[in-house]
């Protein structure tokens, strides 16, 4: 099954901060030793992965005075080279240091907004140096656990602001970034601002600079707030804002279990996939950027475990991808979506003559039948049968 080895063409890429996460949770201390990045690269890199992103924080430690950190970014930087791994992606930690307790970009103390701004541009400088092409925002910070201690609208207001000056900062040094929001409703807020992809996209389009943002979904996050995640990306994907997105796995609304891909629901997995990989217009993709793992290695693994599930991941993608291909090619299952009338729906509703021609459609209201129509079935589940049969490869 060499189909199954990932390659760079399948643009696999990860998180430093997932591989290199050392398990410490609200109860318990770290599971596993320090991981160095110039270690993360290479593995990742014979393992097939493309690339791989970071936090600030993850390649720099918070506080590293110029020259330890110029000596950081050399090393990160010669294992790029050596690997050939690229970095489409680069964000900010705006959440671990205390200082950002209260938030970063939405902080009640403007010292601190300014100073979490100063942060980000720091980074974009060194994520164009890289070559990224997005810069994700994710507001763990940004939020509230007593609704009456934040002012609410004011801090839509600050966040807009800080998305717009960044995105001005952007274009002006000519970086060309584009920005992606990560929405999540709570973890480690109580609330989190932008909490569902929803949200986020109503939130851009106040943005001045609306065109250059667009969000960087998470699957665990929607699943959280019980949302379904593949029909969150596809209204990303219609309104043109998936810029980017963060794989993983979550057994629904519980705190954020950051599982292995596929390794929580897996059905919704399937569907994700087969929307990403053979869900445009004309059967082809409708996603091209990276496949980026966001996951947490469970804390039960040491490094080995660590690096199997790091395997793991670009595994199920793969496999899904070829269940969701021979799904897609199954004559039968063919037959049962025209049968079910699926692709009628890419049919306009209207004629060519609009909706007069609908309105003289005796038809369409006079004589239409409503109790006849009523008694057709579907056949919705003979296609969800379907689909669990070329899952469990049955088919
Ligand atoms: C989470 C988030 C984070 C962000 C990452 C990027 O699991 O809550 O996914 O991992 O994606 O920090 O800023
Ligand atoms: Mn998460
Ligand atoms: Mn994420």
């Amino acid at each position: 099954m060499s189909t199954l080895q990932p390659t760079p063409e399948d643009k696999f890429s990860f998180g430093l901060w997932t591989v290199g996460w050392q398990a410490r949770d609200p109860f318990g201390d770290a599971t596993r030793p320090e991981v160095d990045v110039v270690e993360s690269v290479h593995k990742l890199a014979e393992m097939g992965a493309y690339g791989v992103t970071f936090h600030d924080d993850d390649v720099i430690p918070f506080g590293s005075d110029t020259t330890a950190r110029d000596e950081r970014i050399k090393r990160f930087r010669a294992a790029l080279d050596e690997t050939g791994l690229v970095v489409p992606m680069v964000t900010t930690n705006l959440f671990t240091h205390p200082v950002f307790k209260e938030g970063g970009l939405t902080a009640n103390d403007r010292e601190v907004r300014r100073f979490a701004m100063r942060k980000v541009m720091r980074n974009m400088d060194l994520a164009a140096e890289l070559g990224a092409k997005t810069y994700v925002l994710w507001g763990g910070r940004e939020g509230a656990e007593v609704d009456v201690a934040k002012d609410l609208i004011a801090s839509l207001d600050r966040y807009a602001e800080a998305i717009d000056t960044l995105a001005q900062y952007s274009e002006d040094r000519g970086y060309g970034l584009r920005f992606a929001l990560e929405p999540k409703p709570n973890e480690p807020r109580g609330d989190i601002f932008l909490p569902t992809i929803g949200h986020a996209i109503a939130f851009i389009s106040k943005l001045q600079h609306k065109d250059l943002v667009g969000i960087n979904p998470e699957v665990g996050h929607e699943q959280m707030a019980n949302l379904n995640y593949t029909h969150g990306i596809a209204e990303a994907i219609w309104l043109g804002k998936l810029f980017h997105i963060d794989l993983n796995g979550q057994h629904g609304p519980k705190f954020d279990q950051d599982l292995v891909f596929g390794h929580g629901d897996l059905l919704q997995a399937f569907s994700t996939v087969d929307l990403l990989e053979n869900g445009g217009l004309n059967g082809g993709p409708t996603y091209d950027g990276p496949r980026h793992f966001d996951y947490k290695p469970l804390r039960t693994e040491d490094m080995d475990g660590v690096w199997r599930s790091a395997a793991a991941n670009m595994r199920t993608y793969l496999l899904l991808k070829e269940r969701a291909a021979a799904f897609r090619a199954d004559p039968e299952v063919q037959e049962a979506l025209a049968a079910a009338k699926v692709p009628d729906l890419r049919t306009p509703t209207l004629g060519e003559g609009g909706y007069e021609e609908l309105l003289a459609d005796r038809s369409a209201l006079e004589d239409f039948d409503a109790e006849t129509v009523a008694q057709r079935g579907a056949g919705v589940t003979r296609i969800d049968q379907l689909m669990i049969e070329h899952l469990l490869g049955a088919r």
